[in-house]
């Protein structure tokens, strides 16, 4: 079977680590390109050591590529406000994307809860971690006993956060609102539509006191 042709945009840690399972681990994915915006960029450099095609000047640079026929799939891992013009664009290609910001453009997406359902989809919104991580176990509970509220306490690691020297621009960082917000919305089989309106995190959400769907 030929392998589908898969780009990247986002070269940072969640970006760099989907290369790398891709290049070792997938029977079905090809990684072709990589977009950034950072010339320089670890991510970039590792990619190109890989023979990928790379390019810095973000999605309009990956649609440039010649190789950009070839790719069938773009996983975007940069950043919920730059994902909303990053789909623009491939969607005007027609591609398929897996977004895995907290943008939440195209249908709630946990594998092993509802990836029949919404495989279909261009765009396929991966929750957050945090939604990966507890809606399965959410789902199964419910399957059995009726989970009238659910709440998951995170963290984040030192070196994405604001005040690390090192990751100031981490995009996880202005992403927590979106997270945030993206976790709360993700819907839980039975339920099929996101729940309403909720009161706004106070601790890190820039629309403290006010709702927010
Ligand atoms: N950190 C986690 O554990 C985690 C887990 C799952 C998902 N995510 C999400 O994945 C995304 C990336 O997280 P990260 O920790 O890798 O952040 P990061 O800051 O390490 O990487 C983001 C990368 O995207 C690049 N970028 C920013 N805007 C761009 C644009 N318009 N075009 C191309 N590249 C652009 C940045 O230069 C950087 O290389 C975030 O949206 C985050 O919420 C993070």
């Amino acid at each position: 079977m030929r392998k589908r042709g898969a780009a990247i945009i986002g070269p940072g840690n969640i970006g760099t680590d989907l290369m790398f399972k891709i290049e070792r681990t997938s029977s079905t994915l090809e990684l072709i390109a990589m977009a950034g915006v950072d010339a320089s960029s670890e991510g970039l450099t590792r990619a190109r050591a890989l023979g990928k095609a790379i390019t810095s000047n973000g999605v309009e640079g990956l649609v440039a590529l010649d190789e950009f026929s070839a790719i069938d799939v773009v996983f975007d891992a940069t950043s919920a406000a730059a994902h909303v013009r990053n789909d623009a664009v491939l969607a005007s290609y027609g591609k398929r994307v897996v977004d895995l910001t907290p943008a939440a453009l195209g249908p709630f997406v946990v594998p092993p809860v509802n990836l029949a359902t919404v495989a279909h989809a261009r765009n396929l919104n991966m929750v957050t971690c945090g939604g990966q991580a507890t809606i399965p176990i959410v789902a199964a509970i419910n399957a059995v006993a009726k989970v009238h509220y659910a709440e998951i306490i995170a963290s984040i690691a030192s070196t994405a956060s604001a005040t690390s020297p090192v990751r100031q621009r981490s995009s996880a960082v202005p992403n927590i609102p979106s997270w945030v917000t993206t976790t709360s919305r993700a819907p839980v089989p039975p339920c099929s539509t996101p729940p309403p309106r909720i009161p706004c995190c106070r601790a890190c959400c820039a629309n403290a006191g006010t709702t927010r769907r």
